[in-house]
């Protein structure tokens, strides 16, 4: 089992998270949508990755809808003092399982409860406002309301810290005004570079980047370069794009998902790999 105690961490709102987290999204059945084919195996991904010190895990209530968070609470809770609960909203889920803007007042605070309820907290440590003026990637659109909303439930001390997701570099630069926020969540991985200035910027302002779909996501990323430079370092392709992106820059928090313990393994494992220089470039050149 992999132990990640040594390994780097980084700040995430008031607390120092290791930068190996994991994302949930994968404990919900096929398209995010449903109960997961092994529900059993969905509890011991979660404990093994906290027993092997992950202390940063993201959700959202809209997985599912609502079961991920439930498998969360049944393996996790009580939670370790340590453990960072990530949640967003803004989405609802449509009975055909597509995926639907939910950013009224009435909404925006039911979720923030569900979320409360199913992860069975009282205060959650952070949530992300998740922009949907296109489902696929930022794109330009207001936020001002929703996040007057999530402030004030924020003021109501059911919200420690805030986020954005989906975001264009406006766009968080325009909710700096609203209120604080500590941590941004876009599309990145080796392939999928819009964000590289965004995130170079965040980190001079000491703030984290969690890049999502960080393997690709849904079709995983698949390379000759990723290929060739894994079995040169007996690594797996996926061990390398985590690797890079933990040396792309100090501020990326990375969150993987995965439904498997085996996957879990492999992913924490790339705590022990330490790209050189040459290999960086050489992966650089793949986005180009
Ligand atoms: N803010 C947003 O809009 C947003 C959108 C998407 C995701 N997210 C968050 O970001 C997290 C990460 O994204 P993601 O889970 O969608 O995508 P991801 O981490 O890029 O990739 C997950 C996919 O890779 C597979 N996988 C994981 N580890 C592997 C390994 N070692 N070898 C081979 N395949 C492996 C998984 O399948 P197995 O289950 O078989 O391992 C799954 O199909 C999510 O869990 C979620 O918390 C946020």
């Amino acid at each position: 089992m992999s132990n990640l105690r040594n390994s780097n961490q980084y700040r995430l709102g008031d607390r120092a998270v290791r930068r190996l987290g994991y994302g949930a999204m994968q404990l919900a059945g096929k398209g995010v949508f449903g109960p997961p084919k092994d529900r059993q195996e969905a509890v011991l991904v979660l404990r093994e990755a906290v027993e092997s010190g992950v202390n940063h895990i993201d959700t959202s209530d809209f997985y599912g809808p609502h079961i991920t968070n439930e498998i969360i609470k049944e393996a996790l809770h009580p939670y370790n003092d340590d453990l960072v609960i990530v949640t967003k909203i803004g989405a609802i889920r449509g009975e055909d399982a597509s995926w639907n803007p939910a950013f009224s007042k009435e909404e925006l605070t039911r979720a923030v409860h569900d979320n409360l309820r199913n992860l069975g907290l009282e205060v959650i440590e952070v949530v992300n406002l998740r922009a949907m003026f296109d489902v696929h990637g930022p794109a330009e659109g207001s936020l001002e309301e929703p996040l007057e909303v999530l402030a004030d439930l924020q003021r109501q001390g059911l919200v420690r810290h805030i986020g954005l997701s989906n975001v264009t570099a406006k766009q968080i630069d325009d909710a700096r005004k609203i209120t604080d926020i500590v941590c941004v969540q876009n599309q990145y991985n080796l392939a999928h570079r819009g964000d590289d200035a965004l995130i170079d910027q965040l980190a001079e302002q000491g703030t984290a980047y969690v890049p999502f779909f960080p393997l690709g996501g849904f079709s995983p990323l698949q390379s000759s370069t990723l290929s060739d430079v894994a079995a040169c370092m007996e690594a797996t392709p996926m061990q390398v794009a985590l690797a890079w992106l933990l040396k792309r820059a100090p501020n990326i928090l990375l969150i993987p998902g995965t439904s498997s313990r085996a996957h879990l393994r492999e992913n924490l494992g790339v705590a022990a790999i330490e790209l050189s220089d040459e290999v960086m470039s050489e992966l650089n050149g793949m986005a180009a």
